[in-house]
C-alpha cells in the first residue's frame, strides 16, 4: 500500500513541477509567475481542487510520445474567491509554452461545462504560444471546441480572461468572446498575427508591445478592459470585478449590508459650471452619488468621452454609463457607442441595474465618424438600452440633445425612472444651431443679423434649454435638486427590485453588429 501511495505522491510531485525547474526559473526571470502560483494568489487559501492533474497528450508525431508532462500545460479545477465558487484554468507556459493541445482543450472544456451546469463564473489565466504546432489540425479543433463553449456560456455565467503572457492566433478569440479581459503591462500581448507576419504582409515594422501590448489594447483597440501593472494587480482586479457580479444569470449580485444615513449630497448642487459649455468631470458626480469609494471603472483609457463601470448604491451593485463632458464634451462617437453598448449588455445579462448620467451634446459629426459606421455603432448602444430589462434609471444632468437624447436610456426606450436636474437642456439641438436653421429668413432679413440671431437663440433657449418641457410631457418623471440625487436613486432601485418585463417571444434579437 505504502508503495502505491508513494507512486501517487511521485506523480503529483511531477505534475507540480510542470515543464521542470529550469523552465520555472526562466518564467520567473521574465517577471512572470507560474500557472500554480497564479492560482495560489487568485483563490482562497486551501480552496483549490484540481481536476485532470494527470492528463497527458496523445500526440505521437515528431517523437512527441517521449515528451510527456502531467497536466499537459494547463492547470484546471475549481475553488473559491471570497467564499464564492469559481472554475479556473491556468495555462502553464513551462510545458510546450502553454500551447493548446487536443487534451489541453479537453481539460478546459470540461471545466467550462461544469461551470455552466453548476452556475459559477469561469476564470481563465492565459499564457500560451497558441495552437500546439506538433499536433496540427487537432489543436485547431481544440480551440474551436473552446470558442463554442465560450459562446454557449456567454450570458449564462460570467467569464473573465486574464492575459498573462503571449496570446496569438486563435488564442485571442476565446478571451474576445468572454465578458472581461485583463492584460499585464510589459509581459502580455494579444494579436491575430505577430510582428514578423505583419512585416511580411504589410511591410510595417512594429514591436510586439506596440502591436498588441496592454497599453495598445487598453487605449487604441479597446480589446482589453484593464491594463494592470503586474500579475498580482491583475489578480486583485479579477477579485474586485467578480464582487459586483452574481454567480450566474439566474441570480442577483450580493447585496452588501448598508446602514441608511443622511443621503443628501449638497456638493452636487455646486458641481455644474455656470456656463453650459464648460466641462466638468462626471466622475465627481459619480463619487458623490454612490457608496464611498465603490466605483470600479472599466475601459478607463478607451473612448474617454463615455465612462462606464460598476459601483454600489446602498450596498446594491449597479452598472453606470455616463457621458464625460471633460472629454470631447461627452459627445457620442463610434468607440464610445460600442464601449457603452457592450457594458449595458453585460449588466443586463447578469441582472445588474443600470444608471445613466446624461450630459451629451449629440453624436459626433464628420466623415471619419460616418465612414467608420456611426450609424451602425450608435445603433448598438440604442439597441442595447432598448433590449435591457434590468431596472434602468437616467439622470439628465445637463445636455440631452438630438438622437443622443433618445439613445441614452430615454423614457421612450424603456427607462423606469427619468430624473433631470434644473440645469437640464432637452431639445433637438443647441439653441444657436436651432435658431440658425428655423429663423434663417428672419435673420437674413434683419438689419442687424447678429442681434437677430442672438434674439432668436434666446427665444429657443428659453423654451427648451430646461427640463420643464420634458417634465410636462412625463418624459422626465421628476426634476430634482442635484443634492437629492442619491436619496432618490436609492429609493427608486428599491422600488424596482421586483421588476418583471415580458419581452416578445423570439429566438434571439439581431443587434446591429
Ligand atoms: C508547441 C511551443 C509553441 C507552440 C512555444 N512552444 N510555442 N510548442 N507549439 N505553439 C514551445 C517552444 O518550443 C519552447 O519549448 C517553449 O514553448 C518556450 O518557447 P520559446 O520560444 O522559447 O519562448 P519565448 O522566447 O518566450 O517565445 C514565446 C512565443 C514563441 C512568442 C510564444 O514561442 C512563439 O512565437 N511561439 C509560436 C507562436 C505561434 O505562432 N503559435 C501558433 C499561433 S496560430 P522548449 O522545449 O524549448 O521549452 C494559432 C492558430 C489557432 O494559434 C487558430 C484557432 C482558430
Amino acid at each position: 500500500m505504502n508503495k502505491k501511495i508513494q507512486t501517487l505522491q511521485d506523480k503529483r510531485q511531477e505534475a507540480f513541477l510542470g515543464g521542470g525547474q529550469a523552465r520555472i526559473e526562466s518564467q520567473h526571470k521574465k517577471g512572470k509567475l507560474t500557472a500554480r502560483e497564479r492560482l495560489h494568489f487568485l483563490l482562497d487559501e486551501g480552496s483549490f481542487e484540481e481536476i485532470g492533474m494527470l492528463v497527458t497528450h496523445r500526440s505521437t508525431d515528431f517523437g512527441m510520445e517521449k515528451e510527456q508532462y502531467a497536466g499537459d500545460g494547463v492547470v484546471t479545477g475549481y475553488g473559491t474567491i471570497n467564499g464564492r465558487l469559481v472554475y479556473v484554468y491556468s495555462q502553464d507556459f513551462t510545458v510546450f509554452g502553454g500551447s493548446l493541445s487536443e487534451t489541453q482543450s479537453e481539460k478546459i472544456c470540461k471545466i467550462m461545462e461544469m461551470a455552466m451546469k453548476n452556475g459559477a463564473p469561469i476564470i481563465g489565466l492565459n499564457d500560451s504560444g497558441g495552437a500546439r504546432i506538433q499536433e496540427g489540425v487537432v489543436s485547431l479543433g481544440g480551440y474551436a471546441d473552446i470558442f463554442y463553449r465560450n459562446t454557449q456560456a456567454s450570458g449564462v455565467v460570467p467569464q473573465i480572461s486574464a492575459i498573462m503572457g503571449p496570446c496569438a492566433g486563435g488564442a485571442v478569440y476565446s478571451p474576445a468572446i468572454t465578458d472581461f479581459i485583463l492584460m499585464v503591462e510589459n509581459t502580455s500581448y494579444m494579436f491575430v498575427t505577430g510582428p514578423n507576419v505583419v512585416k511580411t504582409v504589410t511591410h510595417e515594422e512594429v514591436t510586439a508591445e506596440e502591436l498588441g501590448g496592454a497599453d495598445t489594447h487598453a487605449t487604441k483597440s479597446g480589446v482589453t478592459h484593464f491594463a494592470c501593472s503586474n500579475e498580482i494587480d491583475a489578480i486583485n482586479h479579477i477579485k474586485k470585478l467578480l464582487s459586483y457580479m452574481p454567480q450566474n444569470c439566474e441570480e442577483q449580485a450580493e447585496l452588501l449590508a448598508y446602514e441608511a444615513g443622511d443621503e443628501s449630497r449638497p456638493a452636487l448642487n455646486d458641481l455644474m459650471p455656470e456656463n453650459a459649455s464648460q466641462p466638468y468631470d462626471v466622475r465627481e458626480a459619480i463619487d458623490q452619488i454612490i457608496d464611498e469609494g465603490s466605483f470600479m471603472e472599466i475601459h478607463k483609457d478607451y473612448a474617454e468621452n463615455i465612462v462606464v463601470g460598476f459601483a454600489r448604491l446602498a450596498g446594491r451593485s449597479i452598472g453606470i454609463v455616463a457621458n464625460q463632458p471633460a472629454f470631447l464634451a461627452g459627445v457620442l462617437d463610434n468607440h464610445a457607442s460600442v464601449k457603452g453598448a457592450r457594458f449595458v449588455r453585460f449588466c443586463d445579462s447578469f441582472n445588474i441595474p443600470l444608471l445613466v448620467l446624461e450630459d451629451v451634446p449629440g453624436f459626433l459629426p464628420g466623415t471619419d465618424q460616418e465612414w467608420n459606421g456611426i450609424i451602425t455603432n450608435g445603433a448598438k448602444l440604442l439597441y442595447a438600452f432598448c433590449e435591457a430589462t434590468v431596472p434602468k434609471i437616467t439622470v439628465i444632468t445637463r445636455k440631452a440633445y438630438g438622437g443622443a437624447y433618445c439613445v441614452m436610456n430615454s423614457k421612450h426606450i424603456g427607462a423606469d425612472m427619468n430624473y433631470a436636474w434644473p440645469t437640464a437642456e432637452i431639445a433637438v439641438m443647441g439653441a444657436k444651431g436651432a435658431a440658425e436653421i428655423i429663423f434663417k429668413k428672419d435673420i437674413q432679413a434683419a438689419k442687424d443679423q447678429n442681434a437677430k440671431w442672438l434674439e432668436k437663440e434666446k427665444e429657443y433657449s428659453d423654451l427648451f434649454a430646461n427640463p420643464y418641457r420634458a417634465a410636462e410631457r412625463g418624459f422626465v418623471d421628476e426634476v430634482i435638486e442635484p443634492a437629492e440625487t442619491r436619496a432618490k436613486l436609492i429609493k427608486a432601485y428599491q422600488m424596482l427590485e421586483n421588476k418583471v418585463v415580458n419581452s416578445p417571444r423570439k429566438k434571439h434579437g439581431n443587434i446591429p453588429l
